[in-house]
């Protein structure tokens, strides 16, 4: 038995945007290491497939359509959930979108959509299933999505870049928030470099300004050809959370070169400065 087993089979899983990319990855680790899993995403015809195919291998597993951004659909997920299964031990809040464009050209529907599932998806996640999981009292984990962007800048990819800085110091608080409460609930940052997914795939771009088209195919352009595997990246960020780690990376030198980065510039204080990786992005 694998550690992966030991610590979580038996127990639930409940994923957000598990419809495709990293919660669908996730979804399938823990379905192969013997969890129950509530595969949630906005999209259920996603959501129905990655849980046919879990069950199709041998697991357990069961699709629900939930938008992160309804703060009430999160409530209700959490009270159903704990109503039928009697208890939680991986909640993991996945789902997020990419935004391209000039922080003034992006419309402010897109604005707000980002910032409601990026950040607001995540704050609602935890605040519905802390309550359930505190009265169960059983060990939990509480995995939140960062980003190598929580520690970077990156013009025309504010909104998204923003969020993840956001989501990286709110897993920081919430962690610390568990320790004076002395809560069984362990908190970890998931950090992927870059995995293959759909975050980059043009529909996902609807309602961006048209000048975001360029920038989010090369893009995706770069993941398909430098992306890690995703269930490679999946079974990485399934054995950290088995480990009870704070911060997970799927590709660690990447994240320990951008937070290298993070610190001198804090230490130097100096301004906001391209690089030449982003220079080379922007076509600059
Ligand atoms: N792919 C990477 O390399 C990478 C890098 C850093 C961080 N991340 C983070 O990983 C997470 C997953 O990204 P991905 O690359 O797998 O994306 P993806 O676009 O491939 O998959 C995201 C899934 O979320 C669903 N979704 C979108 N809006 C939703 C909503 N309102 N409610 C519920 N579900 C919704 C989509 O239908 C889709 O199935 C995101 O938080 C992203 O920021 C990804």
């Amino acid at each position: 038995m694998t550690e992966e087993e030991k610590v979580f089979s038996g127990g639930v899983a409940v994923i957000t945007g598990a419809g495709a990319g990293i919660g669908m990855g996730l979804a399938r680790r823990c379905g192969e290491i013997g969890m129950t899993v509530v595969v949630t995403d906005i999209d259920k015809g996603r959501a129905d497939k990655v849980a046919a195919e879990i069950v199709a291998a041998g697991g357990k597993a069961e699709a629900i359509q939930l938008d992160v951004s309804k703060p009430e659909a999160l409530d209700a997920l959490a009270q159903d959930v704990f109503d039928r299964h009697g208890a939680v031990r991986l909640l993991i809040n996945n789902a997020g979108i990419e935004t391209i464009g000039n922080v003034w050209e992006i419309p402010a529907a897109r604005w707000e959509a980002t910032l409601n599932i990026n950040i607001h998806g995540v704050v609602h996640g935890v605040r519905a299933f802390v309550p359930h999981m505190l009265r169960v009292g059983q060990e939990a984990w509480i995995a939140n999505l960062a980003s190598i962007g929580s520690f970077g800048q990156m013009p025309t990819q504010t909104a998204y870049i923003m969020s993840k800085h956001a989501i990286q110091s709110f897993s920081e608080c919430l962690y610390l928030e568990m320790q004076v409460a002395k809560a069984p609930i362990n908190v970890c940052s998931i950090i992927p470099g870059m995995l293959k997914t759909s975050i980059f795939d043009a529909e996902a771009g609807v309602g961006e300004p048209e000048s975001a088209a360029s920038h989010r195919a090369t893009m995706a352009h770069m993941m398909a050809n430098y992306g890690m595997d995703l269930d490679e990246g999946s079974r990485v960020f399934v054995e950290g959370l088995a480990a009870r780690k704070f911060w997970i990376s799927s590709q660690p030198e990447m994240t320990e070169q951008a937070v290298a980065g993070r610190i001198a510039f804090f230490q130097n204080q100096s301004n906001p400065e391209l690089g030449e990786q982003q220079r080379a992005l922007l076509g600059i």
